[in-house]
């Protein structure tokens, strides 16, 4: 035996709560990977970088890194049982800043993810009788968004973005208060299959349309050449980590949740191979429609293709104006986007309650309540205005490169360093049924390091370069800057503050197998 980290024998601090099944723990897992990356992001991310022949990096990048650190994060989660910054410190006491980190960063994430699920509930509902009318670009950003012609215009409220928001929240708060079991895996086994149903009959209905073919032929065509581009593989390695929740501390969040034994690896694996799936689910379902959209125009597939809110917000209300059964199509597309989006975003405040749990040892209602009303009200006041959308993008890009990339970089190093990969080695194949060697030793403690330095420098190099998104630079210094410089500073002064029911955390387990 190893000493465990179980708060059962401190009355004063309640059991830890736990997935009650394997099962339980799949769907959440699952609900957390499928997100708005896998819809909207990895279809447009495969066609311009390659294609078809984007495959290859993209396994690539599943192989070497996406799967090996999913088993990571599972591992430092598992043993230490603990919501970031309490597994850190529990693995290594210097590395408890990279938990507050963690858990900023879901901060942020949370922040602008819930307003996206706001616009695309509003969508939803808009689907019925097409509000946009005839032109769904100036619709979304004037009449919708009512933006601001420069950011530095007054803020001001727009109902109809902030009234969705509020109930996002409240949705989402409301799950989260029931718990881990009761709340967060009840959520995810209802919506994650409700979500296959609705996206199996969407991407159905698209390949029936006349000329989604098209779509498909361009999605597929392989363009070899890209391969030998850097940008391709970084935006493989990129799409893989925020696709699959790995490297922020989602996957350390809910694996502290899993019981002693777990299969971790092969839980891990299921995770992948349907994280996968639902995207190339995506890439043919929104490349069936836009085949569609660009021959009832007249146009290129290329000319009509989009990724993110182009592609959610302007192309498919398009789409959905010509296509026939457009009503049912945009109630499944939008449908899906929150209910995907739903579940991750739960993954995302999930990171943050447990910490607040963790540190200051409040109830689940209590620390629901002390996360949720102040990120409610921050993602109102940033979001429900008329600066909202240039804010997100740039808030969104800097998460990316230093919330996600510097971050996990700095978390495999501190690691790879402290000699702890062997530990969470056995660790893993202790109770899993597919054992890591030497192989998932070279990836994680070498190809994963180095693919996230290369990333992190070349995407520092552009940004000091070339700024980012043509924003002036005062703006980006704040919002991008600004937040990732703020985010690391605050989080080692929050490493500072003391536990003070520290349950002999001081105790590193011992392995006596
Ligand atoms: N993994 C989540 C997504 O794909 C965050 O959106």
């Amino acid at each position: 035996h190893f000493k465990r980290y179980s708060n059962v024998s401190n009355p004063q601090n309640p059991k830890r709560e736990t997935f009650s099944s394997r099962r339980a723990f799949m769907f959440a897992a699952i609900g957390s990977a499928v997100g708005l990356g896998n819809i909207w992001r990895f279809p447009y991310v495969a066609y311009k970088n390659g294609g078809g022949a984007f495959i290859l990096p993209y396994l690539v990048a599943l192989l070497t890194a996406g799967i090996p650190l999913l088993f990571l994060d599972y591992a430092v989660g598992h043993r230490y049982r603990g919501s970031p910054p309490l597994a850190f410190r529990r693995l290594d006491r210097r590395f408890e800043t990279i938990g507050w980190w963690n858990v900023l960063v879901n901060v942020l994430i949370g922040l602008y993810y819930a307003v996206i699920l706001g616009w695309a509930a509003s969508y939803t509902y808009y689907s019925l009788n097409a509000t946009w009318g005839a032109n769904p670009a100036d619709f979304f950003f004037k009449d919708y968004l009512q933006m601001a012609s420069d950011v530095s215009a007054q803020m001001q409220f727009v109902a109809q973005v902030t009234v969705p928001l509020v109930l996002v929240w409240l949705a989402t708060l409301l799950i989260l208060a029931f718990g881990v079991q009761k709340g967060v895996a009840r959520a995810s086994t209802f919506f994650m299959p409700l979500l296959v149903v609705m996206f199996v009959l969407l991407v159905g209905i698209a390949l029936f349309l006349p000329g989604a073919a098209k779509g498909l032929d361009v999605l597929f065509t392989p363009d070899w050449s890209k391969l030998a581009s850097s940008e391709v593989w970084v935006a493989a390695y990129g799409q893989i980590f925020f696709s699959l929740s790995v490297c922020f501390g989602i996957m350390i969040t809910y694996s502290s949740y899993m019981k002693r034994d777990s299969d971790l690896t092969g839980t891990g694996m299921v995770v992948a191979f349907a994280n996968s799936s639902f995207e190339l689910l995506a890439g043919i379902g929104v490349f069936a429609a836009l085949g569609f959209i660009a021959t009832a125009n007249g146009q290129q597939v290329g000319d009509v293709a989009a990724g993110g809110i182009g592609l959610a917000f302007i192309a498919f209300p398009t789409i959905i104006n010509q296509a026939p059964a457009g009503a049912l199509i945009g109630l499944l597309f939008f449908g899906s986007l929150v209910f995907a989006g739903l579940t991750s975003l739960i993954s995302v405040l999930e990171v943050v309650i447990a910490a607040v749990q963790d540190k200051l040892k409040t109830g689940r209602v209590a620390a629901t309540l002390v996360v949720g009303v102040p990120m409610m009200t921050a993602s109102v006041l940033l979001f429900g205005t008329t600066t909202g959308l240039p804010v997100l993008d740039v808030l969104d890009k800097f998460v990316n490169t230093y919330g996600i990339v510097a971050a996990g970089f700095l978390y495999v190093l501190c690691v790879v360093l402290s000699r702890h990969l062997g530990v969470l080695s056995r660790h893993i194949n202790k109770t899993s049924s597919l054992k890591v060697g030497k192989t998932w030793l070279l990836f994680v403690g070498f190809i994963t390091p180095l693919v996230l330095g290369t990333m992190l420098f070349t995407d520092t190099r552009s940004l000091l370069t070339e700024g980012y998104g043509g924003y002036p630079a005062w703006f980006v210094n704040i919002y991008g800057w600004g937040t990732a410089i703020g985010v690391l500073v605050f989080a080692f002064l929050l490493s500072l503050l003391p536990w003070k029911h520290e349950d002999k955390l001081q105790e590193t387990p011992v392995e006596t197998e």
